[in-house]
């Protein structure tokens, strides 16, 4: 379970992430933040390529942010898209979370600011890919 005061930072750090996102071929703009286990946020937007294929969607920037500051485990995750339906993590982001997170890490997945629907990643990802 997060804490209220810390989803609150957690949806706003999606928000203003969502705000920078790079998204000059879809037009669609997405914001995401990672709480790692030890209560750093990083926060990430998706970044779009003339070559379509390359574009890196929030969720994996804001993952990759955290990794590379040599964080590697996910407690929660916010999700913002654009408009007012929800912006679930698309199925090689879920992947993504999966290989730095636990079947019981709560995605929360926002239509705004205040409303949103709460997800375990193993029902969001159930029989995860994983090489042990
Ligand atoms: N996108 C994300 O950022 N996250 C997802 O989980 C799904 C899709 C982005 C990629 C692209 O820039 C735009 O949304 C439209 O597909």
């Amino acid at each position: 379970m997060v804490e209220e005061s810390i989803l609150k930072e957690l949806i706003k750090g999606a928000i203003d992430a969502r705000s920078k996102a790079y998204a000059p071929y879809s037009g669609y703009k997405v914001g995401a933040a990672v709480l790692s286990l030890d209560g750093e946020i990083f926060t990430g937007c998706n970044i779009e390529n003339a070559s379509y294929g390359l574009t890196n969607c929030a969720e994996r920037t804001a993952i990759f942010k955290m990794v590379s500051e040599g964080k590697y485990e996910i407690k929660a995750m916010a999700i913002i898209g654009s408009g007012d339906t929800p912006a679930f993590p698309c199925g090689a982001c879920r992947q993504v979370i999966s290989e730095f997170a636990s079947g019981d890490t709560e995605i929360f997945v926002l239509y705004s600011e205040d409303k949103y629907e709460v997800y375990k990643l193993k029902d969001l990802l159930p029989h995860t890919f994983k090489l042990d």
